[in-house]
């Protein structure tokens, strides 16, 4: 396994996109200052989609704008099309993330989209951040099963992880949106995948909806996998996945981490206070099993 893996904080825009309570801009420019204190290198923002359709994040021009961001830090963004890359590129973005599904049924209802056209609309925001020096890192849904379709073979996550990978994002984060995969099948994903898309330019991202998603992460890291999604308290859950809950807590990784004898970076009791914060500014407990633990 990896001596070393990269966490990718998602909780400011996996976590928050689905939140019924709205949380205030000045929380989520606390809630990134308060996770770049912890050590962590990638941090994703929040998303320049359609405030029609996650209003939850309208704000993300201000809360760009807001935080303090630290050298050596990424501090990526969400980015579904053209229109979105300049509004993310006007207040100074220069890490972005495009996101597409391996189940037709799910980009339509995520991005009103079917596969291809989705690519079709990166080809420009690729070409541009290319000229402009700008990373971009890509996202595949459903890779484990679709709330909608149920089964997704693993043949659609190759086909759009190498599509996403030859188009020229230095990343693919292959994404258990609904929580349903089991660790044979996640491990069976990723050697599938890993055939296409070489390991190290491979993460992953489970959310938590059956319990399984560090079981996952664990038989992932025996495949060579060395980046792994989550969100600080477990927050998250995508608005157009049907039953998808939390993502895994990075608590809850960092801590299995750590005991592996794996280094993050990462100083776990600021991460897990990070966490109870956010719990309670979202006015619940957090959902981090060693954020609570660590309280004690
Ligand atoms: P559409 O309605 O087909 O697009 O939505 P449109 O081009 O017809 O635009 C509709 C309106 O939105 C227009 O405004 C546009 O100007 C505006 P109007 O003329 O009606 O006033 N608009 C925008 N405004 C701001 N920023 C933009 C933008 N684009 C259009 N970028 C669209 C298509 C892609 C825009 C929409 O479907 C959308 O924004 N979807 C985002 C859904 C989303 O964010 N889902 C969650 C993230 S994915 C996820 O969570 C999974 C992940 O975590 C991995 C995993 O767990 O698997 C990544
Ligand atoms: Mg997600």
């Amino acid at each position: 396994m990896t001596a070393t893996v990269r966490i990718v904080e998602v909780g400011p825009r996996d976590g928050l996109q689905n939140e019924k309570a709205m949380v205030s801009t000045a929380d989520k420019i606390e809630l990134v200052d308060r996770l770049t204190a912890t050590g962590l290198r990638s941090i994703e923002v929040t998303s320049f989609v359609s405030p029609k359709w996650v209003p939850q994040l309208a704000d993300a021009p201000d809360v760009f704008s807001g935080i303090r961001r630290a050298a050596g830090v990424s501090y990526p963004v969400l980015v579904p099309n053209e229109q979105g890359y300049e509004r993310a590129r006007s207040v100074g973005v220069e890490e972005i993330a495009v996101f597409s599904a391996a189940s037709e049924a799910f980009n339509r209802r995520n991005i009103n989209a079917s596969i291809e056209e989705s690519l079709a609309r990166f080809e420009p925001v690729m070409a541009r951040a290319k000229a402009d020096g700008v990373r971009v890192r890509g996202y595949v849904s459903t890779v484990l099963g679709c709330p909608y379709q149920g089964e997704v073979s693993f043949d659609d996550v190759v086909r759009v992880s190498e599509r996403l990978h030859c188009m020229g994002c230095y990343e693919i984060s292959l994404g258990d949106t609904i929580g349903v995969g089991t660790p044979g099948k996640a491990r069976q994903m990723v050697r599938a995948v890993a055939a296409a898309v070489p390991v190290d330019a491979l993460a992953v991202h489970f959310h938590d909806t059956y319990g399984q998603a560090l079981a996952n992460i664990l038989a992932c890291l025996e495949e060579g996998i060395a980046v792994v999604d989550s969100a600080v308290s477990g927050a998250g859950g995508c608005p157009y996945a049907a039953g998808a809950s939390g993502n895994v807590a990075s608590e809850d990784v960092v801590y299995m981490l750590h005991g592996l004898g794996i280094e993050t970076g990462v100083d776990l009791g600021r991460l897990a206070e990070t966490g109870r914060w956010l719990a309670g500014v979202m006015g619940r407990e957090t959902g981090s099993k060693a954020g609570r633990a660590l309280q004690q």
